[in-house]
């Protein structure tokens, strides 16, 4: 809670963005901040995380508080530490010091909000017993896994509007989290010679974090199993034919995330397989980043990445035939089975509580198509986004063994070429790229991702 910021440029910032939400809608809104879940027993609580639409209007992880915003004004409803806490958790801050530091109108204990929930709008926040809490004072269904309605979804849409795109402040806190995110991967990169399992090159990597008093934006993936996208699992040992995919971002104090991936040879040395491969997604990740600038389609920057990696893989004589053509029935997708990227903020998936709000235009919807299905972001670009680019190539057994599919795309894939490529299997680039006014800027630009320098970093 004890946050390093001046507190007139926290308060400044957190006044500029509820006057922006004032202008666009003539209700009051109410943002709970959300409370710690048990993991065993109410004394030993998961790490807390306050809701990011929270954050983003009171600035703080304050946990079982909400804000009331009305007209550019702001309430805090907090209680004061019960005079136990002191002794289990050291001496907090009153409801009205914080409430000085992030410049709200008012303090009052949470018994008070009871009387200000005429007409107030909310956004469901993700553990029980807050949305359950949300639920009865507002005497209506506030619910995580359901769309908002009414004065929710115009409220919803008032603040994806806001938050699309970053303010200065917003985008000191996401340099600060790409910066220690760089220094987590390198840190990965050069533990892993020593390293005889995932766990301790894990290890390395969120060391640098936490000592930075950042936590990670989600559960890190550091694996050898790169085919198994969202792979949690850190035991298995490292051997030297084997490529690690690191995907781990930090996340600052005030909730603001990084999302890098890089996949380095364990021996510090890629096959000539590896390397083929890791060429092909490298000139995808490349060619998507050279092309973000505002207007440009985030679906078009997909359509991109699906198109260099089947160039890729027909030069590989992988796939056979002509790319355009591979590409329109999806075959790229057999190997990049997910979306080139999403958008970054307070969320790794900014926004994502909001279903596809954020992240589809007004009046889309995402595809059903097997390559198109999982594209988490279709708008045209603007200036101040921060997307990720994040293209890979994996061999998920559940996609290449499906009877189906194989039949499917029978012979458009050489199989028996394809076998020669079984020390591969998965590869993934990803940083986290800002739009700017005339181009992008890579915000982990910092982190090297040439297989040579990777290499070099693995060997340091
Ligand atoms: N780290 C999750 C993702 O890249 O989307
Ligand atoms: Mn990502
Ligand atoms: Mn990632």
């Amino acid at each position: 809670m004890f946050i390093q910021q001046t507190s007139t440029s926290l308060a400044d910032t957190l006044r500029l963005r509820r006057q922006q939400l004032a202008n666009l809608i003539d209700f009051p809104a109410i943002l709970w901040s959300g409370s710690n879940s048990s993991r065993n027993f109410p004394a030993n609580p998961f790490p807390f995380r306050a809701s990011s639409h929270f954050l983003y209007f009171a600035g703080l992880p304050l946990s079982q508080a909400a804000i009331h915003l009305e007209a550019g004004k702001l309430e805090l409803f907090m209680d004061d530490p019960s005079p136990g806490s002191a002794l289990w958790h050291g001496e907090m801050p009153t409801c009205e010091e914080i409430a000085e530091k992030i410049g709200a109108d008012a303090a009052r204990p949470m018994a008070e909000l009871e009387s200000w929930l005429q007409d107030a709008a909310t956004l469901a926040v993700q553990d029980a017993a807050t949305w359950t809490q949300q639920s009865q004072l507002l005497n209506r269904w506030v619910l995580p896994q359901s769309p908002p309605q009414g004065i929710d979804l115009e409220l919803a849409k008032a603040i994806v509007s806001l938050r699309l795109t970053h303010d200065e402040a917003a985008l000191t806190q996401l340099r600060k989290a790409a910066a220690v995110t760089v220094e987590a991967h390198k840190a990965g990169m050069a533990a892993t010679p020593q390293a005889k399992l995932e766990a301790e090159v894990r290890a390395a990597m969120e060391g640098v974090i936490i000592a930075h008093n950042m936590t990670t934006s989600y559960n890190s993936i550091v694996t050898v199993h790169g085919e198994v996208l969202h792979n949690e699992q850190y035991h298995h040992p490292l051997q030297a034919g084997d490529l690690l995919l690191a995907d781990v971002g930090a996340e600052t104090e005030t909730g603001w995330a990084g999302d890098v991936t890089r996949t380095w040879p364990v021996s510090g040395k890629f096959s000539s397989t590896q390397r083929d491969i890791y060429n092909v997604v490298l000139a995808a990740h490349d060619a998507c980043i050279a092309k973000i600038q505002p207007s440009v389609e985030y679906g078009d920057i997909h359509l991109l990445a699906a198109m260099v990696i089947a160039e890729g893989l027909v030069e590989l004589d992988i796939l056979q035939g002509n790319p355009q053509d591979l590409v329109e029935m999806d075959a790229h997708a057999l190997f990049f089975p997910h979306g080139i990227g999403h958008l970054l903020g307070l969320d790794v998936h900014d926004m994502e509580d909001l279903g596809d709000l954020a992240g589809y235009e007004e009046g889309r919807q995402r595809s059903d198509r097997f390559g198109l299905g999982y594209l988490r972001l279709n708008r045209p670009l603007r200036p101040g986004m921060l997307v990720t680019i994040e293209p890979g190539f994996y061999q998920v057994p559940a996609i290449l063994n499906d009877t189906n599919i194989r039949s499917k795309y029978q012979n458009v894939v050489n199989w028996q070429r394809l076998s020669e490529f079984a020390d591969v299997r998965g590869i993934r680039i990803e940083d986290d790229v800002l739009v700017t006014a005339v181009g992008s800027e890579v915000l982990t630009g910092a982190l090297p991702n040439d297989a040579d320098t990777i290499e070099n970093l693995v060997n340091v």
